[in-house]
C-alpha cells in the first residue's frame, strides 16, 4: 500500500513534471524557459505560493481519463515582486500545448478573483494552443470567464501579459483586454486566424511571424507595447513595469528615493531647440535631460513614433509621460499617434500615476488616409482622455502648440493644473506660412514683389503670434520659464498637486468615441 508520504511525492513530482522531461526539453530547446522557470524568476525568490497544484481536468473524451496531470497546464498562484502582493498565471506549453481546458481556466480565474479582492496586480504569462479541442464548449465558456474578469479587472488592478509562445484565436481577446502586453521575438505570436485559414479564405501567404510575430504587433498593428529579446528579458520588464505602478486604483504609485537633486538646472535645454521651426530635434533628449536620473521607460516605442509615452519619476515620483516626437513626421498628431496616447492616458489616471505631457504639434495630419480612416474619432480619444483626466496634469510647451492640437495635448482649458511654455512657444490656429496664405491672399499676389510681400507678413505674424505671451496674457500658460528650469519647475508643480481632488460627474460610465 502507498503511504501518505509517497502519495505526497508522487503527486509533487508529476506535478513538476507538467508534460514530462521530452516536451520540457523542447520547450527548453526552442529557447523559452518553463512555466516553473518563469514564475520563479518573476517573483521576489522564495516567495512564490502556488494554488491548486493537484488540480486535473474533468474530460472523459478522447482517452483523456488516462492523460491526467496534476495542475492540468497552468502554474497559478502569489508571489512579491519588489515586496509587493502580485497574482499570476503561467500557461505550460508541456501539458497538452498549454491549452485551455474548463479547469484550467478555474484556475485563471481563481487568481484574478484573488487579485481584485486583494487589490493586488495580475500578470498573465501566455503560451498556449487555446481552446483544448477535447473539451470543446467547456473551453469557450473558460475563455469568456477570464475575459469578464479582464473587463471587470480594468482599472481596479494594474494586468500585464506576457506574450510567450501561441496566442490565437479568440485566446488573444484577454491580453487585448489587459493593460500592457509585451511580446517574446522569434517565440511568440498572436492572431485570431492563423496563416493556414487566411489562405483558404483569401489567398494570401503570410508566414506566422509575419502574420502575428512580435515585431508585427509592435510595429504594424500597435496590439503589442514591448518587443523583448527572450523570456528572461520579458520577466524583467514586467516587474520593472510594476515598479511604476500601484497595486490597485486606491493606492497611490511606489516613490523611490532619489539622488538626482530636483534643482538640477540643465543648460543644454536652453538650445535644444533649433531656431528654425521646421527643423527637428529629440523629444527623448528633452525627456531625459529633465526626469530623475535621465531614466525613461518608454511604452509602445516601436509603434506612432510621431508621439512619446512612457515613465519616469520626477524627485523620485512616477509620472506618465506624454510627448510630441518632432523628429518623426514632424510630431504631427495621426490616428495611431492618438490611440496609442489616449490608451496611456486613460491608463495613468487609472492608476493615480500623474501626466506630464512635452508639447510640439504641427496639428493633426491632414488628408484623405487619415480622414477617411476616421482620424476625427481617433483624434477625440486623446482630447477626450487628457479632458477626463484628474489626475495632477502638468504640460510643457517646447516649441509648436497648433490648431486643435493645442487643446487637445492637455491645454488649460481641459483642466490641466500647470501649464508652462519655453520662451520658444508658438501657440496659434496655425503655422506663419499657411495662415498668411488664408489671411493675405489676395493682397500678396497683387504685390509686385510676392516674395518679399509674403516674406514681410509671415515676420508679422510669426511676431504677433509664434510666441507663447499671448496665452499668458490670458492666463492659458501659468509660467514662461527657461528651459534649463523644467526639471525644477515641473517637480515643484508636482508637490504642489499632492493633494489634488478633482472628479468628474457622477456617470455609469463615459462613452469614449471608440
Ligand atoms: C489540445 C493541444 C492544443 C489544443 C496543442 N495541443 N494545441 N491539445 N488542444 N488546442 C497539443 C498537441 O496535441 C501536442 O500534444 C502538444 O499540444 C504540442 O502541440 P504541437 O502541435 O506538437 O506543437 P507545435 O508544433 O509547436 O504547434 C503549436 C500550435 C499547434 C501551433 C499551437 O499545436 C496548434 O495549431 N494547435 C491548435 C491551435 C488551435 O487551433 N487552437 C484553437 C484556437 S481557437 P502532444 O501530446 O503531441 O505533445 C481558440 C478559441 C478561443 O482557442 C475562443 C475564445 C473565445
Amino acid at each position: 500500500m502507498t503511504t501518505t508520504k509517497e502519495m505526497y511525492a508522487d503527486y509533487e513530482r508529476r506535478a513538476e513534471l507538467g508534460g514530462g522531461e521530452d516536451r520540457l526539453k523542447k520547450q527548453r530547446e526552442a529557447g523559452k524557459l518553463t512555466a516553473r522557470e518563469r514564475v520563479e524568476l518573476l517573483f521576489d525568490p522564495g516567495s512564490f505560493e502556488e494554488v491548486d497544484k493537484f488540480v486535473t481536468h474533468r474530460c472523459q473524451d478522447f482517452g483523456m481519463e488516462n492523460q491526467v496531470i496534476p495542475g492540468d497546464g497552468v502554474v497559478c498562484g502569489r508571489g512579491r515582486i519588489a515586496g509587493r502582493v502580485v497574482f499570476a498565471f503561467a500557461q505550460d506549453f508541456t501539458v497538452f500545448g498549454g491549452s485551455l481546458s474548463e479547469t484550467n481556466a478555474l484556475k485563471i480565474c481563481k487568481v484574478m478573483d484573488l487579485a481584485m479582492n486583494m487589490g493586488a496586480p495580475i500578470i498573465g504569462l501566455n503560451d498556449s494552443g487555446g481552446a483544448r479541442i477535447q473539451e470543446g464548449v467547456v473551453s469557450l465558456g473558460g475563455y469568456a470567464d477570464i475575459f469578464l474578469r479582464n473587463t471587470l479587472a480594468s482599472g481596479v488592478v494594474p494586468q500585464i501579459s506576457a506574450i510567450m509562445g501561441p496566442c490565437a484565436g479568440g485566446a488573444v481577446y484577454s491580453p487585448a483586454i489587459t493593460d500592457f502586453s509585451i511580446m517574446v521575438k522569434n517565440t511568440s505570436y498572436m492572431f485570431v486566424t492563423g496563416p493556414d485559414v487566411i489562405k483558404t479564405v483569401t489567398h494570401e501567404d503570410v508566414s506566422k511571424e509575419d502574420l502575428g510575430g512580435a515585431m508585427t504587433h509592435n510595429e504594424k498593428s500597435g496590439v503589442a507595447h514591448f518587443a523583448v529579446e527572450n523570456d528572461q528579458e520579458c520577466i524583467l520588464l514586467i516587474r520593472e513595469l510594476l515598479s511604476f505602478m500601484p497595486s490597485n486604483n486606491v493606492d497611490d504609485p511606489p516613490r523611490v528615493a532619489t539622488s538626482d537633486p530636483v534643482d538640477r538646472a540643465d543648460e543644454a535645454l536652453d538650445t535644444l531647440v533649433p531656431e528654425n521651426p521646421n527643423q527637428p530635434y529629440d523629444i527623448l533628449d528633452v525627456i531625459s535631460a529633465i526626469v530623475d536620473d535621465g531614466y525613461f521607460l518608454e511604452v509602445h516605442r516601436h509603434f506612432a513614433k510621431n508621439i512619446v509615452v512612457g515613465f519616469a519619476r520626477l524627485g523620485g515620483r512616477p509620472v506618465g509621460v506624454v510627448a510630441n516626437q518632432p523628429a518623426y513626421l514632424a510630431g504631427v498628431l495621426d490616428i495611431d499617434a492618438s490611440a496609442k496616447g489616449a490608451r496611456f492616458v486613460r491608463f495613468c489616471d487609472a492608476f493615480n500615476i500623474p501626466l506630464v505631457t512635452f508639447e510640439d504639434v504641427p496639428g493633426f495630419l491632414p488628408g484623405t488616409v487619415q480622414e477617411w480612416g476616421g482620424i476625427i474619432r481617433h483624434g477625440a480619444k486623446l482630447l477626450y482622455a487628457f479632458a477626463e483626466a484628474t489626475v495632477p496634469k502638468l504640460t510643457v510647451i517646447t516649441r509648436k502648440a497648433y490648431g486643435g492640437a493645442y487643446c487637445v495635448m492637455s491645454s488649460k482649458h481641459i483642466r490641466t493644473d500647470v501649464n508652462y511654455a519655453w520662451p520658444t512657444a508658438e501657440i496659434a490656429v496655425m503655422g506663419a506660412e499657411g495662415a498668411v496664405n488664408i489671411l493675405y491672399k489676395r493682397e500678396i499676389e497683387a504685390s509686385s514683389d510676392v516674395a518679399a510681400a509674403r516674406a514681410e507678413k509671415i515676420a508679422e505674424y510669426k511676431e504677433k503670434f509664434a510666441n507663447p505671451y499671448v496665452a499668458a496674457s490670458r492666463g492659458y500658460v501659468d509660467q514662461v520659464i527657461q528651459p534649463r528650469q523644467t526639471r525644477a519647475k515641473l517637480i515643484a508643480g508636482l508637490a504642489s498637486l499632492e493633494n489634488k481632488r478633482d472628479h468628474n460627474p457622477p456617470k455609469k460610465h463615459g462613452n469614449i468615441p471608440l
